[in-house]
């Protein structure tokens, strides 16, 4: 899959001591088709110009903020190809909305922001200005989730009529604790906006729902509780929901399940069969058919073949992971970065969750706010 280097592009967020910048930085490395140039890494100048050094980053492209960044980079004859913005969620939206106007391509992790409207505002730019926007799903990144996407779409096990949907973590179970850094944030009203575990874990489990059936929420009704007492924001999430198609679908997502680390998992119900997909077993896919059997699918033979096929870096048997997950995502980006600069660029490229999908993670939420600020109501999607 290793391509020639050929783009370049910057970071906002992702300083020393913050979670998910690093894992960004290591999986655009994975395929080797950008390099990190730029970057305002942190609030704070000396921890931006620490990262730049640990990086190798040119003094000259390290910015005191992203403002400076986004018009320093336009202006330059070699500015970035696109900007990778991994900072705490109630800043995106400025962020993005900078760079998408100084005409730069954007990647920003999930949530989009802290309101539909505001992602309706992003994706409305990035078209008008003909630029490309991933929203970092990282989960749908994995072949074996491609894969089922794909067979789902092909009817393999007929109409979706239901969908079973958790992600647990219990890194927030007890009284007192508080996350470290990411926590601080995160359950801070300010900070992640007025919702912490439905935005930060049960946008992931939403979009897995959709992604994996290709059908819209179409209503829900939301509850959501803190479990944890002294906690301002929700800990523990379970929504009911009706997708277009009629279909029914349940959602949990929790911080205060003791003994569980990221374990997304879906199970999509259909008229002709099941598919049952655990993000900490991606090697592999069951799909049982109508006579109940079921059918052990592996990543890297060629049952599991299609389009997903593309992304295997390794042979069957030797685990790829979350890593390659989000490389999957940026190879996809990458490719239709560089084809729009080369005038290849077609829509139907498009691997990766858009802008489109990060605006729908935002509708989930605040529909699930609504809801339950109504006293757990059947509440309309409002796209
Ligand atoms: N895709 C995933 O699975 C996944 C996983 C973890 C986090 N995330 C998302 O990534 C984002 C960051 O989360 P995190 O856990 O890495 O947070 P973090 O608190 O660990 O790091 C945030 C970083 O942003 C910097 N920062 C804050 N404001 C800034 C600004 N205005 N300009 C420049 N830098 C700034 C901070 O100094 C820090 O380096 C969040 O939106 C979160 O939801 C996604």
């Amino acid at each position: 899959m290793a391509q020639e280097l050929q783009l370049t592009y910057g970071m906002v967020g992702g300083g020393r001591g913050s979670m998910i910048g690093d894992p960004h930085r290591r999986a655009v490395m994975l395929d080797g088709q950008a390099k990190i140039v730029a970057g305002a890494f942190s609030n704070d100048g000396e921890k931006t110009a620490d990262m730049a050094d640990i990086l190798g980053i040119d003094i000259s492209r390290c910015y005191a903020n992203y403002k400076y960044m986004a018009k320093a980079e336009a202006e330059r004859p070699d500015g970035i190809d696109f900007v990778v913005v991994v900072t705490p969620n109630n800043t995106h939206y400025e962020i993005c909305k900078t760079f998408l106007e100084a005409g730069i391509n954007v990647v920003c992790d999930k949530p989009l922001a802290l309101n539909y409207a505001d992602c309706a505002d992003l994706a409305r730019i990035a078209k008008e200005k003909g630029l490309l926007f991933m929203v970092t799903y990282t989960y749908m990144g994995y072949g074996t989730a491609k894969y089922a996407r794909e067979i789902i779409a092909k009817g393999e096990i007929g109409d979706v009529r239901m969908v079973m949907v958790e992600y647990p973590q219990g890194w927030l179970a007890f009284e007192g604790q508080t996350g470290g850094k990411q926590g601080a944030w995160r359950t801070n009203p300010e900070g992640s906006g007025g919702f912490n575990c439905l935005g930060d874990i049960g946008t992931h489990a939403a979009n897995a729902v959709t992604t994996f059936t290709g059908l819209k929420i179409k209503r829900l009704l939301a509850k959501m509780e803190i479990k944890v007492p002294g906690r301002q924001l929700d800990d523990n999430d379970s929504v009911l929901m009706e997708l277009e198609n009629g279909a029914s679908a349940m959602l949990w997502s929790s911080q205060i399940a003791v003994g569980y680390d990221n374990d997304l998992r879906i199970r999509v119900f259909g008229t002709k069969g099941t598919i049952e997909w655990f993000q900490r077993e991606p090697e592999q896919i069951r799909v049982i058919d109508a006579n109940s059997t079921v059918h052990e699918h592996h990543r890297g033979h060629p049952a599991l073949a299609g389009d997903s096929a593309r992304y295997n870096r390794l042979p069957a048997g030797h685990p790829e992971g979350w890593l390659a997950a989000m490389g999957n995502l940026y190879h996809s980006y990458c490719e239709c970065v560089i084809a729009k600069k080369n005038g290849t660029f077609t829509e139907d490229m498009i691997d990766y969750p858009d802008v489109n999908k990060g605006a729908e993670g935002l509708a989930f939420v605040e529909a699930c706010i609504k809801s339950n600020k109504a006293g757990n109501v059947w509440v309309d999607l409002d796209y």
